[in-house]
């Protein structure tokens, strides 16, 4: 019996909880949020398109933690996005309070869970619903890398004409200026970027992809990106219930690779059903390397914004 909660009933939340129950790969998905009907009705609605499209996970709506007991994976997406006039420590305070008593629900219902964190400012969320939870640092993780490393693929297969599914492409970093798309490693099929395209043209989709949220939410006016995001969650999902190894770029704890420690950061990780297996170093240039040593420090700067919060 594998059961998977998702904490929001926004669109992220629902259209991660659709993904994954489309998939067929968990008995449940529960979706909790706390406006009354809202969970309900989008799971009742969910489960009417399974004889449609043939797959036998049930969704349970709920208002009630109780519901979610015994999760073996638990995706965080409640909070708020920005609203006008709100600066980003305001930003900071409203989630960091939403993030830790979600937390505290979930520590209590599933004590055994790994915790996907994908609500924002990503990598401070990630750290306070790790030190909240008091859970072993391996079993919570922030969803990230997988969605930036699929944007740069898309713009890369835009540029270049190829395939969409014969680009490979990786991101590490934080989630946010600090991002570190990383070139050295993307391919089109056996060959690197850099012998299809110019290094212009790289520089130009490095930017775009370190702006790629940002560039949805100009279109959108009102709310950020749900698809990909949703794809990127449901997929480290799938990997912590498959529980096949399977590598990916995700916020990790820091133990020591690349030299950088006691810090929560996008990296190469292969997962499996304890969380993050095992953090993976891979070749990176001098200034790819570089790009990382700043982002750690970057996120510790911003994690220590958090201590100024009365939560
Ligand atoms: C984005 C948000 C979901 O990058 O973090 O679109």
């Amino acid at each position: 019996m594998s059961k998977v909660t998702v904490v929001g009933a926004g669109k992220y939340g629902s259209t991660t909880v659709q993904r994954i129950a489309e998939w067929d790969i968990v008995d449940e998905v529960v979706m909790t949020d706390i406006v009354e009907g809202l969970p309900q009705g989008l799971a009742l609605d969910m489960n009417q398109s399974r004889p449609i499209l043939g797959y036998r996970t049930i969704v349970t709506g709920t208002n009630d933690y109780a519901d979610t007991a015994d999760s073996d994976v638990v995706v965080i997406t409640a909070g708020l996005p920005r609203k006008p006039g709100m600066s980003r420590m305001d930003l900071l305070g409203v989630n960091a309070k939403i993030v830790k008593a979600v937390t505290e629900e979930i520590v209590k219902y599933s004590p055994n869970a790994v915790i996907i964190v994908v609500t924002n400012p990503l990598d401070q969320m990630t750290t306070l619903c790790a030190d909240v939870s008091g859970f072993p640092k391996g079993r919570v993780l922030g969803q990230a890398g997988m969605l930036d490393s699929a944007r740069f693929a898309h713009f890369i297969s835009e540029a270049s004409g190829a395939d969409i599914l014969d680009v490979t492409a990786v991101t590490l970093g934080s989630h946010g200026e600090t991002m570190v798309p990383v070139p050295s490693m993307c391919t089109i099929g056996d060959t690197p970027i850099s012998e299809v395209l110019d290094a212009a043209t790289i520089d130009e989709l490095v930017e775009r992809t370190r702006n790629g949220g940002a560039e949805i939410v100009a279109f959108l006016k009102t709310g950020s990106a749900y698809y990909a995001p949703s794809a990127a969650a449901a997929s480290m999902v799938k990997a912590v219930i498959d529980d096949q190894g399977a590598e990916m770029p995700v916020c990790a704890w820091m133990e020591g690779q690349y030299g950088i420690s006691d810090v929560y950061l996008g990296v190469i990780a292969r997962l499996g059903v304890n969380g993050v297996e095992e953090v993976l170093e891979v070749d990176l240039t001098d200034a790819e390397r570089a790009g990382l040593e700043e982002a750690a420090v970057a996120v510790a700067e911003k994690v220590a914004d958090l201590q100024q919060i009365e939560l």
